[in-house]
């Protein structure tokens, strides 16, 4: 519920005495809040004094997001949390105007995080929320990042919206009940409903919808590609498209670098012993099902029918996973793997788990680690049998 009071507080924000507070407030140590309150409000409006500290808050935990373009851009608490990337966005933006998009409804703009990157593309965007206030920071971030020229700012219910006449449409529904909320995992119970997102999309030449990666493929509608996207190893989003000819494809793209990994349908590789070789899959290869891809690509087996780690006889670098040579293979037991570890003068430990129930945390305080020499150590089951993997990182010496 958004009170006209808030409106007017950020548009006081926007004002020359917000400009300048926030400017005072640009640089400053979190640390140091209470002192900057009391001395802002001996020559300031205490309520303008915690807005401009609420926004300067919002800036530093969005610059994560946003990088430097978060100190100067306007944020409201769910939208820091709901915002895309600034990372994922302009892969996203990149995309659509390579496939000749120039103009664009964002229906679910919110404070603009991926309004802004569409435009950075070269995109006209209609950006378009109901929530007042989200709009009000759109509109502010368009004008602070020199943008806009290219984006109109409309407060209104999306379905109320015509989108003919837009070569695309992209669709961000709200997944969070509010910042404490927690998620919605049901897609019709995102705001709008997905049905109504992928109804949008299908009207329009080309679409994005973007999802929650740990949708079912189940759910997924036949004619959309589905890409899921990590950056630096993190999965980030899924993305349902339309329109760019590959209805049904699955796609795991990894940011920063930008490889793409389309599948081929491949069927499940069959399990076989534990090679020289362990390869974990980025968490996008895994949630776009493509694991099978990347075991063909690095001549690989699976370790277990149910795990996600592929192991070879070889090494063949890949982007999509990352490879371990392999130490030993060894049935899992807490004492087998202290003694092995002591005896090698193992400090350093990464622990790493799939498809195992025990802790890594409870067990690094069992290792009682000591030694100047490192080791990653695989929790996973073999065969089905619970089994430890040592090794390190390919590259690294042991
Ligand atoms: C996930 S956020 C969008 C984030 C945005 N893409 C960004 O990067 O900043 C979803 C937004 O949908 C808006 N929303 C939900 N239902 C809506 C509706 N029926 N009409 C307009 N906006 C709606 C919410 O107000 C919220 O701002």
């Amino acid at each position: 519920m958004v009170r006209v009071t808030d409106l007017d507080t950020f548009s006081a924000l926007l004002a020359p005495e917000g400009q300048e507070l926030l400017a005072v407030l640009r640089d400053h140590d979190p640390a140091d809040e209470l002192a900057a309150a009391t001395r802002l409000r001996r020559d300031h409006p205490a309520p303008l004094v915690s807005a401009a500290l609420g926004q300067a808050r919002l800036r530093q935990r969005a610059a994560a997001k946003f990088g430097a373009d978060a100190a100067r851009m306007y944020f409201t608490p769910n939208g820091v949390e709901q915002s895309t990337r600034a990372t994922v966005a302009a892969h996203r933006a990149a995309r659509l105007a390579a496939l000749g998009v120039r103009s664009l409804a964002d229906l679910c703009c919110g404070i603009g995080g991926d309004a802004l990157a569409l435009a950075r593309a070269g995109i006209r965007v209609l950006a378009v929320d109901r929530d007042p206030l989200a709009c009000a920071a759109a509109r502010a971030n368009a004008g602070a990042l020199g943008l806009a020229d290219l984006i109109e700012v409309r407060c209104t219910d999306v379905t109320e919206v015509d989108t003919a006449g837009y070569d695309a449409v992209f669709v961000d529904p709200a997944r969070r009940k509010g910042v404490r909320g927690g998620r919605v995992f049901d897609p019709e119970a995102y705001a709008p409903p997905l049905s109504w997102a992928v109804g949008a999309a299908r009207s329009a030449p080309y679409a994005a919808l973007k999802i929650a990666p740990g949708v079912p493929h189940e759910a997924l509608p036949e004619d959309a590609e589905a890409e899921w996207i990590s950056d630096a190893g993190d999965v980030k989003e899924a993305v349902l498209w339309f329109g760019t000819g590959r209805g049904g494809a699955r796609r795991a793209t990894l940011l920063p670098a930008g490889d793409s990994l389309v599948g081929a349908g491949l069927p499940d590789p069959e399990p076989g012993p534990v090679g020289d070789w362990l390869y974990e899959p980025d968490g996008a290869v895994i949630r776009a099902h493509l694991v099978a891809d990347v075991a063909e690509r690095v001549g690989g087996r699976l370790i277990d029918p149910t795990i996600a780690y592929v192991t070879a006889d070889r090494l063949v670098p890949t982007p999509y996973a990352t490879a371990y040579a392999v130490t030993d293979v060894l049935p899992f037991n807490v004492k087998k793997l202290r003694a092995l570890l002591r005896e090698r003068a193992v400090g350093v430990a990464v622990i790493k788990k799939r498809g195992s129930a025990v802790e890594p945390e409870e067990l690094r305080k069992k290792l009682r680690l000591a030694g100047p020499r490192s080791c990653t150590v695989f929790l996973t089951r073999v065969a089905g049998a619970p089994t430890m993997l040592l090794g390190h990182p390919a590259g690294e010496r042991a």
